[in-house]
């Protein structure tokens, strides 16, 4: 492959830009992980993820991808045949599902159209009309990665308590964590699962669950196998900031460089950036003409954008040329959406310029694709961060 000059745009909604501080941090000499220098690193990492989930409570840290998280979710807290209830709202919770049956668990999965959230009022309905509460755990997708929508996480909550159902609560944020607004305690979720590589501007292979004491009272006697996986190996180690097997040492300096980021920069002004962000490319992509994929504004995501492509064209054909003439990735729509949309990355290490940057990559792209488009995006998206307010407040002191 012949060169490309300048910085590639890594657009898609995750893995993210790596920002320089945390390249620099990872770049250190690996050091013993049963040493007095370790324990203190293990100490700072798992006391910021709190602060970054909203909880008081216990965050465990895995070498391993979201996927692991996931596992460690439902293996921790689950039995064989338990009843889980699911909503698809698109790739991620269908995903999710798949593996709820392969562990032997007994998802119900609700269906949706993959362009809105989980539906509350459909969650506590399935809930009432468990009787004998054999529903054990219900599952949702904070920001369901392959459309662009956020689920609203404290209306299902609500939804739950409305219907005076037990089950555990159990909600991804592997796209939203350090993105978009997220409060484990206030919102009353048992399980958290996040991950390294979107919001919290990481390389990928940290994952993370967020416990309620609900979750690890549940774990006691739950009975699906589990080993790797296990909160209490991890929650004893923890105790003295280390790991019952050799933790990722290099992402963890990394991790504490990005908490660090995060805590100089305010969650609350890091939040509001992804928010003016998104809704500057939801303005481009209208005044292109096209079509966001999210149908309901309470549900927009704050970290992605999906746009629909008019019939006849081809997202794919069109991220394809955009790579090549621009050196800009953007995600390809997945599974059902194959073709019919891409997807827009507004998140993590992010700014007004790189903003423009990509989208003014798509503006050609799609001009050059002979998608018919209005060539009017990139202005509409300037039109907005300049109306509101170009730089946030400074974090408090
Ligand atoms: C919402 C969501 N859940 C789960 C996953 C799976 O995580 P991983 O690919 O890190 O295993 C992803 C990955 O993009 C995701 O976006």
């Amino acid at each position: 492959m012949p060169r490309t000059a300048g910085r590639h745009f890594l657009q898609i909604p995750g893995p993210t830009n790596v920002p320089e501080r945390v390249l620099r941090a990872i770049d250190f000499p690996t050091i013993d992980h049963r040493g007095p220098e370790f324990a203190a690193l293990g100490k700072e990492v798992l006391e910021g993820m709190k602060r970054v989930f909203g909880t008081a409570g216990h965050v465990v840290i895995y070498p391993a991808s979201g996927t692991g998280a996931w596992e460690a979710a439902l293996v921790n807290a689950l039995s064989p045949g338990d009843r889980v209830l699911m909503f698809e709202t698109g790739h991620f919770a269908t995903l999710w599902q798949k593996m709820a049956l392969r562990l032997g668990l007994e998802p119900d999965l609700v269906p949706g159209d993959w362009r809105s959230g989980a539906d509350p009022d459909a969650i506590g309905e399935r809930l009432r009309a468990d009787r004998e509460k054999r529903i054990r755990a219900v599952c949702v997708v904070h920001n369901e990665t392959s459309t662009g929508v956020a689920s609203r996480i404290a209306e299902i909550r609500r939804a739950i308590d409305a219907a005076r159902h037990p089950a555990l609560y159990m909600v991804d944020t592997i796209s939203s964590l350090g993105s978009i607004e997220y409060r484990h305690d206030d919102w009353g979720v048992d399980v958290t699962v996040g991950g390294s590589q979107k919001g919290l501007m990481l390389p990928p292979g940290l994952s993370f669950n967020a416990l309620s004491e609900k979750a690890l009272d549940a774990a006691r006697s739950a009975r699906l196998p589990r080993s790797y996986w296990d909160w209490q190996d991890m929650l004893a180690a923890n105790r003295d900031g280390y790991f019952p097997y050799t933790p990722a040492t290099n992402l963890l300096y990394g991790l504490r460089e990005a908490l660090r980021m995060l805590a100089e920069e305010g969650l609350e002004n890091v939040f509001a950036r992804h928010q003016r962000h998104a809704e500057a490319t939801r303005r481009a992509v209208r005044a292109w003409g096209l079509e966001v994929l999210a149908k309901n504004p309470a549900e927009y995501s704050d970290s992605l954008t999906a746009v629909l492509m008019p019939a006849g064209h081809d997202a794919d054909r069109v991220r394809e040329l955009i790579l090549e003439r621009f050196d800009l990735s953007l995600g390809t729509g997945l599974t059902k959406l194959k073709g019919k949309v891409f997807r827009i990355g507004h998140l993590g290490d992010f700014n007004d310029l790189m903003l423009m940057g990509t989208l003014a990559g798509v503006e050609m792209g799609l001009a050059l694709a002979g998608v018919p488009i209005r060539r009017a995006g990139v202005l509409e998206a300037m039109a907005h961060l300049a109306e509101r307010h170009a730089r946030p407040a400074r974090a408090a002191a």
